[in-house]
């Protein structure tokens, strides 16, 4: 049985290396993971700033989610899934959290800048493309822009 639940701030490496792993299912190579590094580190500090949820089987964290705020939109600033666990609906059901937190947050959109291997994964539960963003870890590089309107699915 899959749970979710709020995890301490003391988790944050534990988190830190779960986005690692699950990074890694793309098959990128050492040079490109070490330069993700940064941008997939959890720091007690991310307690303060966003929403985190994590994903529960028998003890063992097997996915996470976090969600920022910038006034009326909410940034999924990170969705993952242990390689292990992948394909079983973890992802949606940690993205269906994120979509309940962030209208009883009061946020209007949701958006995504999505790794290109998860784009169709977002697609699929709804998320619409909004162009591209240049990606803040390999100058050059444009990942796919999505976003899902909320108030859509508060009237679906
Ligand atoms: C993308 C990711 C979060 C999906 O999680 P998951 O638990 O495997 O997905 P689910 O099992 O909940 O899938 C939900 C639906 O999306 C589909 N789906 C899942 N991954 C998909 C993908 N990469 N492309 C297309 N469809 C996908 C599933 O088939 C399922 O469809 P259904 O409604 O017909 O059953 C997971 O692959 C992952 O963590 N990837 C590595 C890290 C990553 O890139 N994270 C996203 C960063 S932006």
């Amino acid at each position: 049985m899959t749970r979710l639940r709020t995890p301490e701030p003391q988790q944050a490496e534990i988190l830190t290396a779960l986005c690692l792993r699950s990074k890694a299912v793309w098959g990128y190579g050492e040079a490109f993971s070490v330069a993700c590094r940064p941008a997939l580190t959890v720091t007690e500090d991310d307690w303060k700033q966003s929403d985190i949820q994590v994903a529960v089987q028998d003890d063992n964290i097997v996915g996470m989610v976090q969600v920022m705020y910038h006034g009326e939109v909410a940034e999924l600033d990170k969705l993952f899934v242990d390689p292990a666990a992948l394909g079983g609906g973890i992802g949606r059901r940690l993205f269906d959290w994120s979509v309940d937190t962030a209208l009883r947050k009061g946020a209007k959109v949701l958006t995504i800048d999505a790794d290109p291997g998860a784009a169709d994964f977002y697609r699929r539960l709804g998320a619409i493309d909004d162009g591209v963003t240049a990606s803040t870890v390999i100058p050059g590089r444009f990942l796919p822009k999505l976003k899902l309107d909320l108030a859509s699915v508060r009237s679906a």
